[in-house]
């Protein structure tokens, strides 16, 4: 691996632990303004200090977020659907590598759709973003997105969306948590991380996630609705951050929830 790629991947995964706590503010891209997202600088302002790296578009990026912001940036250069369309899984490349590099990305991040009618052209379009990213040393996120078909989370698929993703040449892969996630995380040769999806429950159901995904195989999670649509976002990070980055158990990282 080129000393550029190295580099940027160390900036978002902590080389000391080799786990990362990402936040995902990337959603307006095909669902507009989320609740809690209305405003994504004010947001994601006081969570930034307990990032390791921010996942956008770069419409947020330029408009909302400061240009001296030290966390770095995971740039999401992959839409063209939208949920008022008729199919989440046709995406294709929106922003260029030649942007990514003007806006300082540590990475880019493309969502892949196997099993669906646009497959073909989605792993097309990874494999072509990978290869532009070997050319400038940016890193690729691929993300195994299911649309609104969350039931397809299971170990047997999201296994082989894994494992598609890094032969592709995909550098990180992010992807959900299941049951049998062990098995997921073992036959992928690249590092996983794993998104929350749509609010829980509770917080104390989103702090098991991250823990349950950290002890099985993951490198962190890329996380966004858990954290700002809790009522206590703050708290939720900080929490998050003492599970991945501290083995904390969940029952102590929860305390920070209570101040
Ligand atoms: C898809 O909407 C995006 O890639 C999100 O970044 C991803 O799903 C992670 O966010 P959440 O934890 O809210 O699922």
């Amino acid at each position: 691996m080129d000393w550029g790629m190295k580099n940027r991947l160390s900036r978002l995964i902590r080389p000391d632990d080799g786990r990362a706590v990402w936040l995902a503010i990337d959603h307006g891209y095909f669902l507009g303004p989320l609740s809690k997202l209305e405003e994504p600088g004010k947001t994601v302002k006081p969570l930034l200090p307990f990032t390791d790296a921010i996942m956008l578009t770069r419409g947020v990026l330029r408009n909302c977020i400061s240009a001296d912001i030290k966390v770095p940036i995971i740039l999401r250069v992959s839409g063209g659907n939208s949920i008022a369309g008729p199919a989440l899984s046709n995406e294709g490349i929106h922003t260029c590598m030649e942007d990514a590099i003007r806006l300082n990305a540590s990475a880019v991040a493309f969502s892949i759709y196997v099993g669906t009618e646009h497959e073909h052209q989605t792993l097309l379009s990874l494999g072509q973003l990978v290869n532009e990213g070997q050319r400038y040393g940016i890193p690729v996120l691929a993300v195994t997105a299911v649309g609104k078909e969350l039931e397809k989370r299971d170990a047997r698929y999201l296994g082989l969306c894994c494992r598609i993703a890094a032969e592709l040449g995909a550098q990180v892969v992010k992807t959900y948590y299941c049951e049998d996630f062990a098995k997921v995380a073992r036959s992928c040769p690249v590092p996983l991380v794993i998104a929350g999806g749509p609010k829980l429950k509770t917080e104390l159901d989103a702090l098991n996630l991250a823990h349950d995904a950290v002890r099985d195989g993951a490198k962190g999670v890329d996380m966004g609705r858990n954290i700002w649509q809790s009522g206590n976002a703050v708290g939720m990070i900080k929490a998050v951050n003492s599970i991945v980055h501290e083995n904390k158990p969940v029952k102590e990282a929860a305390k920070f929830l209570k101040g």
